[in-house]
């Protein structure tokens, strides 16, 4: 049958993101080429996801790989990618048991279900600003009303309090309570780090009344901060650690990381998805994984991060328009006294791609493979846009 449609064919995708004015062509390491063969220097690495850079040859390697040796059979298959993978994640974490799901907002989900279903107990809380994503529980455990509005009822149980405030904190929580999820820094929110001793006493707030600790590490995982989750940073124990971003280097992949204690509650028929944990998704996983750990990009991140922040508090920290520059590794925010959307789009008009947080906060999220000089050349960009050159 033949469609009644009145839409031009530009306009058949719902209009849930405000798209630029570019048409991807291409990627290749630190750089992304448009259908007009412009090319820009990747400052955000698809939202902190490709953290070794565009089709790294290892991570391609291995799915093309997987691709002729097959990429479905179901979970009731025993993976052999899904086992390394998991031995991967729960030796470079403090976590023993991973789900495998296909996204940030999946995972969040199953962590979700996990910590009510192993302690029978009915609230969430999370934090103000916080995002864990947007299905029915990720959108409820996300701290801001703009995610919210239209989609009510939220589902019940959950509640928020201000991040970097433990007496709020230690207030919230109760008997009634399944688990605390943060962010280690704060991304969609606007790049904001929560202090080592705020972390340290929401895990052991949660700890005190027998509530799960978990940290959502879906931006700031796989060496993304100069730690390989940043919850180490801060030398925290959480039972459930949920990634997904980076993971699969770009290749859709999430993880729910738990302890050992919580195996019986996600038992047989508990959960599941038919996709998570594919070979295809186990197998980029696998290789992101191997290289990051191998070549070290955690560590790398942190003293490349560190030199980025100082270059640009050199560089942009005496404009009147710059308010803030703050992150953590490469997960990086320049806090603007204006809305950032102008100058991002100023931005591509140079040829460098960096993301909005919030509605002040020019976020950088590089690969974390980008070479100094592409860096410079991006900061550079930024100097010329925020000096309104
Ligand atoms: C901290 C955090 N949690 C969860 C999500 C949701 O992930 P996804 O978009 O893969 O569902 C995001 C995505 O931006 C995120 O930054």
């Amino acid at each position: 049958m033949e469609s009644t449609s009145q839409l031009n064919t530009e306009e058949q995708i719902f209009p849930t993101y405000k798209k630029w004015n570019i048409t991807f062509k291409s990627a290749s390491g630190s750089t992304i080429t448009d259908q007009k063969g412009k090319t820009y220097i990747d400052l955000m690495a698809g939202v902190g996801v490709v953290n070794l850079g565009h089709g790294h040859p290892a991570v391609l390697k291995a799915v093309e790989q997987q691709l002729h040796e097959g990429w479905h059979a179901s979970n009731f298959f025993h993976y052999e990618g899904q086992q390394k993978t998991a031995e991967l994640l729960t030796k470079y974490s403090c976590g023993d048991l991973v789900f495998f799901a296909n996204s940030g907002a999946e995972a969040n989900e199953g962590a979700i279900k996990l910590a009510r279903k192993h302690t029978g107990r009915r609230k969430i809380i999370s934090f103000l600003q916080s995002f864990h994503g947007r299905t029915f529980g990720s959108m409820a455990a996300t701290g801001q009303d703009s995610i919210h509005k239209g989609f009510g009822p939220m589902l019940e149980g959950f509640e928020y309090v201000p991040y970097n405030d433990v007496k709020a904190l230690e207030n919230a929580i109760d008997e009634d309570t399944a688990a605390v999820i943060v962010e280690p820094v704060q991304g969609e929110g606007g790049v904001i780090p929560g202090d080592p001793s705020f972390l340290q006493a929401v895990e052991a707030a949660a700890k005190k009344k027998d509530a799960l600790f978990i940290c959502d590490e879906i931006q700031t995982g796989i060496g993304r901060t100069g730690a390989f989750f940043a919850h180490q940073h801060s030398g925290l124990q959480p039972d459930i650690i949920t990634t997904a971003k980076a993971l699969g280097n770009g290749f859709p992949a999430g993880a729910v990381i738990g302890k050992v204690h919580l195996k019986e509650a996600f038992g047989p028929g508990s959960h599941g998805t038919t996709f998570g944990g594919n070979p295809l998704a186990m197998a980029a996983a696998q290789a992101t994984l191997q290289t990051i750990i191998e070549e070290d990009w955690s560590q790398k991140a942190a003293e490349k991060g560190e030199a980025l922040i100082n270059e640009l508090k050199k560089k942009l920290s005496s404009l009147s328009v710059v308010k803030e520059i703050r992150g953590k590794g490469m997960m990086i925010g320049i806090e603007l006294t204006e809305p950032a959307g102008e100058k991002i789009l100023k931005l591509q008009e140079k040829g460098v791609l960096a993301i909005a947080a919030g509605p002040n906060v020019i976020r950088l999220l590089p690969p974390l493979t980008i070479e100094w000089d592409t860096l410079m050349q991006g900061v550079q960009a930024l100097e010329e846009t925020l000096n309104n050159k």
